[in-house]
């Protein structure tokens, strides 16, 4: 299989590497922000503003997470959401849904105009299509659903697109931007009066003392009042966040679009094999149109080039566009639909979480900053409740039945993969689980025909893990945690690596 696309995110490439210091001493601040995504970089920014003093510690670098490797559409129309949120939480919850999330949109966009960032910041309009009979009918459920709730949502039979639609939503006035020149900017902000970034810095565990003790793997210690735990999946188990949400792959290629031809705004379809639309400025004065889609469960699928190839055949049919980047990334849906953002647990007062965005996460992370900072600081906040990271867990719902029996299917069959596999069948290039001497070993055979050997048994709470293709990676199918050939942590919610193993 030939893929065209630079296997990077545009994001980190068009952005210069950060370098803050880790951390090599104890420090106390006010409050300590775990995870520098767009959710703990913008907490840790209104916090500041308030007047409190802050340490985010991120254990690789700014933006690097799901938030450099998102499509950046920051918008209140999240595909199809509000006709299922008025189903399953009554009308006053889905307006309040609404509500927040156009408010996180005006929130993000006054800090981009108070402080000048410059992060290719624009108001477009998201649309939601339809190309077949069947999505029209879903777009038409949503659109009463989004009008009954007051949000400015039109019918159209027409977008900007070399499409055949049958009919789309249109929301105006919503924003994307340049996540990580946005996240770079604003973290460039913090550093300074009793605040600090600290980056090269993994947590390990969190004592909730009051004082808060945040234990890192370099040795020093960060002292806080409160802690916020913003690694996209809290790394703490407490609280049981990985069994009230699952993790969802999905993939994104790019590629330069003469601006004639360029669609103006930002488009999302429904059904199987949608995919996600917008293009960006770049700096040097071209237009890069993304194309995303292909999500699937997390660990679920060995063949992931073939999503890439997919996208890659849909950009050059569709619009001509040679792909020039590749990437991908994954985030928690939860089974409500609605993120966990609050208090750890009711018995935690001073820890707090954000997580379960649902691939919605630029306006949720906002909306967790806001109402983080409000409780921090003892100030009502309207969607506090709405959001509450405690309320009640929906284990019976469908999905979640579903979701938990995999992970137990998992657990228990993933154990008899490659039983009878030896290193020696593994192919340049290819992973596979082998037994060696009774163990679970994933090998990994590089292109020079060397053997990376490494435990399958993931260290956050032991599945097998699974060989990801497209991002030579090991991925954890329970939870969602990966990691690189040699056993690195790519992503959490472990804070182990795995297991240095031989076949010798
Ligand atoms: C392909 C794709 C496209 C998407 N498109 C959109 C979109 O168009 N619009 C939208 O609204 N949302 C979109 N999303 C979702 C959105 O990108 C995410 O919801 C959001 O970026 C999550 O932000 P976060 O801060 O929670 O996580 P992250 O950005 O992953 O940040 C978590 C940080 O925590 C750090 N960390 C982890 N463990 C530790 C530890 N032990 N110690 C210290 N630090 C740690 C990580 O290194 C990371 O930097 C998309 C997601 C994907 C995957
Ligand atoms: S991520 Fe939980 S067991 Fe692997």
């Amino acid at each position: 299989m030939t893929l065209t696309g630079r296997h990077t995110s545009y994001w980190i490439d068009s952005t210069l590497p950060s370098s803050y210091p880790a951390l090599s001493q104890d420090v106390t601040v006010d409050v300590a922000v775990i995870g520098a995504g767009l959710a703990g970089v913008m907490t840790a920014k209104l916090l500041k503003q308030a007047g409190k003093t802050v340490a985010l510690i991120e254990a690789d670098r700014i933006g690097q997470g799901a938030s450099g490797h998102t499509t950046a559409k920051v918008s209140a129309l999240q595909q199809l959401i509000y006709a299922d949120l008025i189903d399953q939480h009554g009308n006053e919850k889905a307006r309040l849904y609404g509500e927040s999330n156009q408010a996180a949109i005006a929130r993000l966009a006054e800090l981009v105009a108070a402080e000048g960032i410059d992060c290719n910041f624009e108001r477009k309009a998201n649309y939601t299509f339809a190309t077949d009979s069947d999505g029209l009918q879903q777009i038409k459920d949503e659109l009463e659903a989004a009008q009954s709730l007051g949000l400015p949502a039109t019918f159209v039979e027409h977008v900007d697109l070399p499409l055949a639609v049958t009919g789309a939503i249109r929301l105006p006035d919503q924003a994307q931007f340049h996540p990580r020149k946005f996240m770079l900017a604003v973290a460039a902000t913090l550093p300074g009066d009793g605040s600090h970034v600290f980056e090269q810095t993994r947590v390990d565990s969190v004592k909730d003392e009051g004082p808060g003790r945040v234990i890192t793997q370099n040795g020093p210690t960060v002292i806080a009042q409160d802690v916020v735990v913003t690694t996209n999946l809290p790394i703490l188990d407490i609280g049981l966040y990985f069994a009230k949400s699952y993790p969802q792959r999905s993939y994104l290629v790019g590629g330069y679009i003469e601006a004639n031809r360029a669609p103006q705004d930002m488009y999302i379809g429904v059904g199987t094999g949608y995919r996600s639309l917008r293009t960006t400025p770049t700096d040097d004065g071209r237009l890069l149109l993304l194309v995303g889609g292909e999500g699937h469960k997390v660990g679920k699928d060995d063949a992931t080039d073939e999503r890439y190839q997919r996208l890659e055949d849909y950009m050059r049919g569709q619009f001509g566009v040679e792909p020039a980047y590749r990437w991908s990334s994954q985030d928690f849906k939860s089974f409500d639909q609605l993120p966990y953002i609050g208090k750890l647990t009711p018995a935690h007062q001073h820890t707090y979480v954000a997580t379960g965005f649902s691939l919605w996460g630029m306006t949720k992370s906002v909306i967790a900053a806001m109402v983080l900072s409000d409780s921090i600081l003892g100030r009502e906040n309207p969607w506090a409740d709405l959001y509450d990271a405690t309320r009640p867990t929906p284990f019976v719902t469908t999905t979640s039945i579903q979701q938990n029996l995999d992970v137990g299917s998992h657990w228990v069959g993933d154990r008899f993969k490659g039983l009878f596999d030896s290193a020696d069948g593994v192919a340049p290039g290819a992973g596979k689980l082998v037994t060696h001497k009774g163990s679970k070993v994933a090998a990994y055979r590089d292109d020079s025909g060397q053997l990376h050997t490494v435990s399958a048994v993931c260290p956050h709470l032991g599945c097998i893990v699974a060989w990801n293709q497209a991002e030579k990676s090991w991925d954890c199918p329970c939870h969602g945690s990966r990691f690189d050939t040699e056993g690195k942590i790519l992503h959490g919610p472990t804070v182990k690596p795995l297991e240095q193993k031989t076949c010798d």
